[in-house]
């Protein structure tokens, strides 16, 4: 403890922190590209910070053991928005001629081999409203670093690849900040009357975006869980006081994750304490800092209560996710932010397998699907397309997307698939011996798999370079006489900004048989096994069976195998006998879809050569709800599988459907769907709904699957508002305790403007009016409502109360649900379009993270109606001429923009 502080009084008046001129910020951002890696020209081996917490000037005294790593003698720390109080080397001020400053850039001449750089910087935390670096959350100290958020905080080598030792000196008022955090171990604490300090110390090497310091206070949830190898390692988590109620939920969830790893990846924790901080103020979900957590409240928060089945399970999984990344992200990091999928996506799939595990595998699946199919194959599609590993950059922000998340837990999954359990952990063993403490690429991840395997990957690399989704076109014969059955399989892969050219892919195509009565058939290959599993290599490959006796259909992409679309035709008859005999619970579920997407379609067209038609337009075959009847009444169904069979693509999902997205029609399909299924199902449905058992206090498998039924069912018959017996049970399930089916019940009546809607929502308002979090739902679900009347209203939710500009969640819950309710954001009124705009012109200097995250949806202007498309390119021009556009909406409105 000999450190003593530099509070106030620079040392040093000769600083000049120069602002970048006005006609430097005109400038567009520039981009970086993958090919240009260049390794950093200096080490820092040590890093010892002290900050001097205020709220609206903290001190931050940086002291950083720099290392020349080859002649070169410039050193250039990247900063952003900084001020520079200090600047000392070895002991001894600087002279203006030895260095450079700006407020983004530290530029210093003539570094020895060695020295010690001691860099004081003074920051506002009160005033960050980006939330990106150093901030406040509703009164607590936090930081957020990832991506290239510590420059906020210091000026540093800001890059993955500079890893060092951190000791953390937090300094703050006493009465305000009892806790004061930060990674690693605590090695020292000292009462310093009206303030106090803690020394932390983090024994690992790590990237300072995973640093990480907390100050405040809070009630803390304690416990311990014994590693495998019998440590016992302390877990820390701290909540807002008095919400202790709502944390044991997400201790139980650490306790697992650190459990399940394990066993199932033999990876033990290493620190001896692991802490979690949650709060209020959060771009994203949360942040795996190296044995210091931060989490959006959202995903650490949750009783019975008040939060749904839904929320519990992602709060496992954000747990889980963040946990994982202990090892997938922390021990093994990323070389640079291209290549942020080799932890994203791997440490996604760990948290779906460990999900998966836990809970209900097949339901896990359907829904990982349904993200890939809606937001990521829509993403494919948008001038944004990247690949998994992108190649070029403007804003690192933009590239946290369902691409190098989903998409790239998707390509570590077929590597699962291709190598099988046994053989993928031989790969994770090899990478995690040979990389442990390093910075590593991508092709790092696939060598260990192909080392340990003794298998070739070159084609299957495509999958982190080619981006886009792959087509694949598959057509059946069948020769009764030569008993033979052909597949005849075409791959394409469409042109994605700045990539006209590709290669035939690599694709795991799971595979099952049924035969024409819907029986389960088995096809062998010529050593007699079964077939289960294709190898896609080529433009065009042809599979053949012999022996085949009878005619089959082949049931594709099974278990959702590989991301990609498949296009067969499909008959009524052929889809009966998929869902009849089919034995993989995706493909079951993908055939229902795929008879729901083909009755829609049929409506749309009708819909585009005759409006006048409306609801006369959709014909549900026959089939399709005699099939649903008999999945109804069906005794030893799994419930939770019967529930998503009833769920039918939304609008968004079917706009998947169309070059040319005909929004009108889509909205009048959809719907007509749904009321026609809920008149023809009405007895069945409420049969399923009487019969619930309602057992709402459990969190077992089994009672969240009736739960799901029950919401799924509610929410069709809620449509039939003269129907007493309807009326009666959605009532009662409003009344219920259970969030869950309070909320469905809520849902239900919102979604289907049913006469109670109104009521409903005062009355959960006024019940909820203190839970921030429980009325984020009570915005999302009128943001996204079908029925919504008109753009107004959510623009008037914008100015109630329970609505902050400042705080992400409320902005997700309201507008970001918003953007997703396909027919209000793109009513040919354009008032969707200027709500958007109007909030992204207004977060662009305040959050601009938060602002791109809702221009996503935006992009994809040339796929709409030419009405849509004036109006939103009007808005897109005028957003683009902005002073000051932040990079993170200056590379997408310009991508958009320049696309042809
Ligand atoms: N690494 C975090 C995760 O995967 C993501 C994250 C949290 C993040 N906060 C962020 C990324 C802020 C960019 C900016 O869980
Ligand atoms: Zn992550």
């Amino acid at each position: 403890m000999t450190d003593t502080v530099q509070t106030s009084g620079s040392t040093l008046t000769s600083v000049q922190t120069s602002e970048q001129t006005s006609e430097q910020a005109k400038t567009a951002p520039q981009a970086k590209l993958r090919l240009d890696y260049q390794a950093p020209l200096f080490a820092i081996d040590e890093v010892d910070l002290v900050f001097d917490l205020q709220p609206t000037a903290t001190t931050v005294v940086s002291e950083l053991k720099v290392r020349r790593l080859g002649d070169e003698t410039t050193l250039v720390l990247d900063g952003e928005q900084l001020s520079l109080v200090e600047l000392q080397l070895d002991g001894v001020e600087l002279e203006a001629k030895q260095f450079h400053a700006t407020s983004n850039k530290l530029t210093i001449f003539n570094l020895p081999s060695e020295g010690t750089l001691r860099v004081v910087t003074k920051l506002n935390p009160l005033a960050n409203t980006a939330l990106e670096g150093l901030y406040l959350s509703a009164g607590t100290f936090c930081t957020q670093c990832e991506a290239e958020g510590f420059r906020r905080i210091t000026y540093f080598l800001d890059r993955p690849d500079v890893l060092s030792v951190y000791r953390t000196t937090v300094i703050a008022d006493k009465a305000s900040y009892p806790y004061l955090l930060a990674n690693g171990n605590a090695i020292a604490r000292e009462d310093l009357g009206q303030r106090h300090k803690v020394i932390w110390h983090d024994p690992f090497p790590k990237p300072c975006y995973l640093f990480a310091l907390v100050a405040g206070d809070f009630d803390v949830l304690r416990d311990t869980f014994v590693t495998r190898d019998h440590r016992t390692v302390a877990l820390e988590l701290f909540v807002d006081k008095g919400n202790l109620p709502k944390a044991d939920y997400a201790m139980g969830a650490l306790k697992r994750a650190m459990k399940w790893d394990e066993e199932r990846f033999n990876l033990v924790y290493d620190l001896d304490i692991y802490m979690i901080v949650a709060v209020d103020f959060f771009n994203m979900g949360a942040m795996e800092n190296k044995g210091l957590n931060i989490f959006n409240s959202k995903y650490v928060l949750a009783n019975d209560k008040t939060a749904t089945d839904q929320d519990f399970l992602n709060v496992e999984s954000v747990i889980g996710h963040e946990y994982f990344h202990n090892w997938t992200g922390n021990r093994i990091t990323c070389r640079d932010w291209f290549q942020l999928s080799l932890k994203e996506g791997l440490t996604v799939f760990r948290d779906q397998e460990f999900s998966a595990d836990l809970g209900m595998r097949s339901v896990n699946r359907i829904q990982d699907a349904r993200i890939i199919r809606t937001h990521q194959f829509d993403e494919d599609s948008s001038p944004m397309a990247h690949p998994i590993r992108p190649d070029r950059v403007v804003e690192m922000n933009n590239f946290y997307t369902v691409t190098v998340y989903n998409k790239g837990a998707e390509v570590i999954r077929m590597l699962h698939t291709l190598l099988g359990e046994e053989g993928f952990q031989r790969g994770m063993a090899m990478y995690v011996e040979r990389h442990d403490g390093q910075a590593v690429t991508c092709e790092d991840f696939v060598c260990a798999m192909e080392d340990a395997n003794q298998v070739d990957l070159s084609q299957f690399r495509l999958w982190y370079s080619q981006a886009g989704t792959p087509h694949v076109y598959v057509e059946e014969h069948y020769d009764a006489e030569k008993q033979c059955f052909t597949l005849d399989v075409t791959q394409s892969l469409p042109a994605t900004t700045g990539q006209n050219h590709k290669l035939p892919m690599h694709i795991p195509l799971r595979v099952e048989f049924v035969n024409k009565a819907g029986q389960p058939k088995q096809l062998n290959d010529e050593q007699g096994h079964a077939v289960t599993l294709l190898e896609l290599r080529k433009a065009r490959q042809q599979f053949v069976f012999h022996g085949v006796n009878e005619p089959v259909i082949a049931g594709l992409l099974a278990d959702f195998s590989a991301p990609i679309r498949v296009e067969v035709q499909r008959n009524e008859q052929q889809l009966l006998a998929l869902i009849a005999g089919g034995r993989d619970p995706f493909l079951r579920w993908d055939a229902v879809q795929t008879f729901y997407l083909q009755t829609l379609k049929n409506a749309v067209a009708l819909l585009q050569t005759d409006p006048q038609l409306e609801h006369q337009a959709l014909q549900v075959p026959s089939a399709l709800i005699q099939l649903l009847q008999q999945e109804l009444e069906r005794t030893n169904t799994d419930q939770a599988l019967l529930a998503l069979l009833l769920q039918i693509p939304n609008e968004e999902a079917l706009s998947q459907e169309y070059d040319c997205i005909p929004v009108e029609a889509i909205a009048t399909a959809v719907a007509s769907l749904r009321n026609q299924l809920a008149v023809a199902l009405q007895a069945p449905l409420l049969k399923v709904i009487a019969q619930a058992r309602n057992e709402i206090q459990s969190l077992d498998s089994e009672a969240i699957a009736e739960r799901m039924l029950v919401n799924t069912c509610m929410a069709l018959l809620a449509q039939l508002s003269d129907n007493d017996q309807v009326n009666v049970r959605l009532q009662s399930q409003f009344a219920s305790d259970n969030m869950t089916l309070k909320f469905g019940a809520l849902q239900a009546a919102v979604h289907a403007a049913h006469p109670y809607a109104k009521t409903f929502l005062d009355e959960f308002a006024q019940h909820w009016a203190q839970d921030v979090l429980v009325m984020d739902k009570w915005l999302a679900v009128q943001a996204t409502s079908p029925q919504l009347e008109s753009v107004t209203e959510i623009a008037n939710l914008t100015g109630s109360k329970y609505f902050n500009w400042q705080n992400p969640n409320r902005i997700y819950a309201l507008l970001a649900a918003f953007t997703h309710n396909l027919a209000a954001l793109h009513h040919a009124s354009g008032e969707g379009y200027q709500l958007i705009v109007g909030a992204i012109r207004r977060l662009n200097t305040t959050n601009p993270q938060v602002a791109s995250r809702l221009l996503s949806p935006l992009l994809k202007w040339r796929k709409l109606p030419t009405k849509q498309q004036v109006l939103l390119k009007k808005e897109l021009i005028s957003l683009s001429r902005l002073d000051n556009l932040a990079p993170d909406l200056y590379e997408k409105v310009n991508q958009t923009l320049t696309e042809n």
